[in-house]
């Protein structure tokens, strides 16, 4: 078999750079390793940067999160009993939507069956070969038989646990993360959100989020021990724990009601430079991951397909390889950025278990100067509704 791209991982990287190179009239083929329904299962990431959803209305793919997406102009972000707000529309001019990865990675998967493109599910043993050559190969098997599919380039969308990172020679690879002590507990309930706009709230007991899906769909969070597991948490013990952690107006007028989702999520901040070798490309998760507060994951990813949907264009237009060449140097140079804000977000929201009183003054401060300074707001707002390309 012969394709231009062969793209390793069917999760949101792999799909929206299949769908845009689609629209160039590039032919790929997305290798995934679990099944369809598997993909569509995992309840991810829910808030969509503006540059996403540009990408979206590019390939084509925009129709429902137009008409089902829930666009946000501000967040809540409380300390104890202190709540303010940053208005992202006053200080950037734009928004962000709300719409679920779930919806995304479905909308992607349909419009791929629309295009008649191929994807291989269930692949076992996805190999790398002559990614630092000029006919590069991948193999892997399926139905029991091992095939192989000659290429121009390949495109490591396989996220932290893939194969395509190390494919990279260790000689060749810096890393750089930073473990957080601490993992988020989230739960999916069919109740109406507490409040219109999403909650970050740090307090005494640890950090909270309070999110949403839909206006029957809530999505909470709050922080636990890496220790803990999801079963360890009756319904009652989680809504009870978050009711704690936010104002109390929000927790006198939260609905609760059943999960539908339960489960763990450990925090870690993570880069692994260059994020090109050879005729190999890394995209999101496999090349670098954000802890979750502020919601940087999925749109990082995005932006790594931008730049890569660029260059390959470019190359296939009129043999232009110089996006490619740049490719690994202006991703990072945006991935680091949000690593930054991540980090930063992460460090003033979260309580961590060596915290000195000196740390905690340290954590007021930073959050009363974010409440009274407008300039402190605009950078915030600038790096949530997320950095321009
Ligand atoms: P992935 O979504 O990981 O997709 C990679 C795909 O590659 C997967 O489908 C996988 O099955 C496949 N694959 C892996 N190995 C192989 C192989 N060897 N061969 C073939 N296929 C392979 N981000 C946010 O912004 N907000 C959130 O609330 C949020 N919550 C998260 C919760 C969890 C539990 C996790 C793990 C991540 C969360 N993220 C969140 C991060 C966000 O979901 C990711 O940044 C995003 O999914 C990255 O997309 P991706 O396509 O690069 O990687
Ligand atoms: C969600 C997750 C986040 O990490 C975040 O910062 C905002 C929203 C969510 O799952 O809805």
């Amino acid at each position: 078999m012969r394709t231009q791209v062969v793209i390793i991982g069917g999760g949101p990287s792999g799909l929206l750079l299949g769908q845009l190179l689609y629209t160039k009239g590039i032919d790929t083929v997305v290798l995934e390793r679990q099944t369809r329904a598997h993909v569509l299962g995992r309840i991810r990431a829910g808030v969509l940067e503006q540059g996403m959803v540009g990408l979206m209305a590019k390939a084509g793919i925009d129709a429902r999160m137009k008409a089902e997406g829930h666009p946000h102009h501000g967040t809540l972000i409380s300390y104890n009993d202190t709540l303010f707000r940053i208005d992202f529309k006053a200080h950037t001019g734009t928004q962000v939507m709300v719409y679920g990865q779930t919806e995304v990675t479905r909308d992607l998967y349909d419009a791929r069956d629309a295009a008649g493109c191929r994807t291989a599910f269930e692949v076992e043993a996805v190999t790398i070969h002559d990614a630092d050559r000029d006919r590069p190969y991948v193999t892997y098997r399926a139905d029991g038989k091992t095939q192989r599919i000659d290429c121009d380039f390949i495109a490591g969308c396989d996220g932290f646990h893939g194969v395509s990172r190390a494919a990279i020679p260790e000689t060749v690879r810096s890393e750089y993360e930073k473990i957080y002590p601490f993992g988020w507990l989230g739960i999916l309930s069919e109740t109406p959100p507490v409040a219109d706009e999403l909650i970050y709230a740090n307090s005494d007991r640890g950090f909270a989020l309070c999110s949403m899906r839909n206006p029957h769909l809530s999505r909470y969070y709050i922080q636990c021990s890496m220790a803990d597991k999801p079963e360890d948490w009756s319904d009652d013990a989680f809504w009870t724990e978050l009711k704690r952690r936010i104002p109390a107006r929000y927790a006198d007028s939260l609905v609760t009601g059943p999960s539908i989702e339960k489960s763990i999520a450990p925090l870690r901040s993570f880069v692994t430079e260059p994020m090109r070798w050879g005729r190999l490309f890394l995209c999101g998760d496999a090349a670098h991951i954000v802890p979750p507060t502020g919601a940087k994951g999925l749109n990082t990813a995005a932006s790594d397909v931008h730049y890569l949907f660029e260059g390959l264009s470019r190359y296939y237009a009129d043999g232009d390889d110089e996006g490619l060449r740049q490719y690994s140097e202006k991703a990072l140079a945006r991935v680091w950025k949000t690593e930054r804000f991540s980090w930063w977000f992460s460090s003033i929201m979260h309580r961590f278990p060596d915290q000195s009183n000196f740390d905690l003054r340290m954590q007021h401060a930073e959050l009363e100067f974010l409440r009274t300074n407008a300039a402190a707001q605009k950078a915030m707002a600038e790096n949530y509704v997320g950095l321009p390309y």
